[in-house]
């Protein structure tokens, strides 16, 4: 979507009629989580969206002849149609009652309770930019393909396995396309609109944007809403081209625990240094993966983590000379380079030839922000592509997202920062440091600290 492009009309389509067969004959969408229906907590981030302006529910027909007060009275945008005997049926019947003049429809199943605002703006901005997205999260279990008897037949490459969630989000005329004609056994609705070509990206939401299918789904929601934030994402989301992109050049304090939540999912952000704008995600598994894939950054050089404070970091291996260099620099342009020898940090962010990991805790007040808010180090990897000019404002971050095909990239946009080269980094491993690269803290200033401190041969 071009900046200034009309907001897109948002019509959500909820397929709400089965039978819960898996549920022991349940219907699923009026069981309670808190107190309150499946279905009321599936609607919330939806009728949160401004940009959403129906909203068409599918019950069985007797709900549907006779639906519950709280759905008639909760908003005018939502309608009751009567669904069908499959669930692309229901779809479709849904999908028929939205208004003719909807740019974007959205599917979302209301045994999904746990959806967030952040995926659903998410996905409504790629749907807005003309392509299409599916919620869902990078597969953990290896998925094995077996025949009639269960026998093996073959193993996918899990790195490139994703699990489909709901909500998906297309252009409305591709969405009617397909469901013109649709196929009853079609369990999503990707998979109508795959076939009729296109570009359709899967947004990450995380395992907790899960379905409530068999009987243990309940307590299991019940947990993971008591582990969630409370509906926080900032006003302040706007699209940038398929990105979610969070203004803070207005209000720098703004709220975080969106962002937080994000990045607890194993999400991944464009934000600014004292350098310049970075990308980064949690030292985990999911978010380190994501941003390597993003950079394209194969095995060998490590990323750097932006770490709260030296003492957060205590378990690495400091040396005399790394302390004197922290104390003094840090908040600082200075990434020091230490031994894990505990694995503090994953696989990626440490390099495991040498067990070493490059750190430094940032003097940008945002950056600082987010990782005391995250309360873990944050890694940080400048969002250029090697070779390229950096990103110094948020457009520019804005751009070169693009350019990395990084529609699941929360664009945290401070505005313009001051020129600044990068940071220098000294490997404080050996018994004297080694300046490894001189960058916006220069060697004669180090030496003030450490006067044996010397640049690499
Ligand atoms: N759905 C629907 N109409 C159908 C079948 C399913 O509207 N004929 C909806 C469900 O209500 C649910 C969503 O599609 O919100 C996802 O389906 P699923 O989890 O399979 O729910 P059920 O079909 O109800 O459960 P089961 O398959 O265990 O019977
Ligand atoms: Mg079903």
């Amino acid at each position: 979507m071009s900046e200034g492009a009309a907001a897109p009309r948002v019509g959500v389509a909820v397929p709400a009629a089965g039978s819960g067969r898996r549920m022991g004959g349940l219907r699923k969408p009026f069981l309670e989580l808190r107190g309150e229906p499946i279905l009321l907590h599936a609607l919330r981030p939806f009728l949160a969206d401004r940009r959403v302006v129906a909203v068409a529910v599918a019950l069985g027909r007797e709900e549907a002849a006779e639906p519950p007060a709280w759905l008639l009275d909760l908003d005018d945008r939502v309608t009751v149609v009567e669904g069908g005997a499959s669930r692309a049926e229901s779809v479709q019947a849904a999908i028929a009652a939205l208004p003719d003049d909807v740019s974007v429809i959205a599917v979302h199943d209301a045994a999904r309770p746990l959806v967030g605002r952040d995926v659903v703006a998410a996905c409504i901005e790629v749907a807005a930019g003309g392509e299409g997205a599916v919620a869902g999260c990078p597969a953990t279990d290896t998925v094995k393909e077996v025949d009639d008897e269960g026998w093996i037949v073959g193993t996918a490459d899990r790195s490139r396995l994703w699990l489909a969630q709901t909500p998906q989000v297309f252009p409305a005329a591709v969405v009617r396309r397909a469901y013109a004609d649709p196929d009853p056994a079609a369990t999503d609705d990707a998979a109508l609109v795959e076939r009729l070509g296109g570009r359709i990206r899967m947004v990450d939401a995380g395992p907790s944007n899960m379905k409530v299918t068999r009987p243990g789904d309940v307590a299991l929601a019940e947990a993971y809403l008591a582990g969630v934030e409370e509906d926080a994402a900032p006003d302040a989301i706007a699209g940038a081209g398929g990105a979610v992109r969070i203004d803070l050049r207005a209000d720098p304090d703004a709220d975080l625990s969106a962002v937080v939540a994000h990045l607890r999912r194993g999400g991944v952000v464009a934000y600014p240094t004292e350098t310049v704008y970075g990308l980064g995600g949690a030292c985990t598994e999911a978010g380190v993966r994501r941003v390597r894939m993003l950079k394209k950054r194969g095995a060998g050089k490590p990323l750097i983590a932006l770490v709260e404070s030296r003492e957060a970091i205590a378990g690495l291996e400091w040396t005399e000379s790394a302390r004197v260099l922290a104390d003094v620099f840090w908040p600082g342009a200075l990434t020091l380079v230490l031994r894990d020898p505990h694995h503090l940090f994953p696989e990626g962010v440490r390099d495991e030839a040498s067990g070493t990991v490059g750190v430094r805790v940032s003097p940008h007040p945002l950056a600082a922000r987010l990782v005391r808010a995250l309360g873990a180090p944050l890694t940080s990897t400048s969002l250029n592509p090697p070779g390229d000019a950096p990103a110094a404002s948020g457009e520019e971050a804005a751009r070169l997202v693009r350019a990395l095909g990084g529609g699941d990239v929360w664009i945290l946009d401070a505005g313009t920062l001051p020129p600044s080269g990068p940071s220098t980094v000294v490997d404080c491993t050996g018994p004297e440091p080694v300046v490894i690269r001189e960058g916006t803290v220069p060697l004669d200033r180090l030496r003030c600290a450490i006067p044996e401190i010397h640049a690499r041969s």
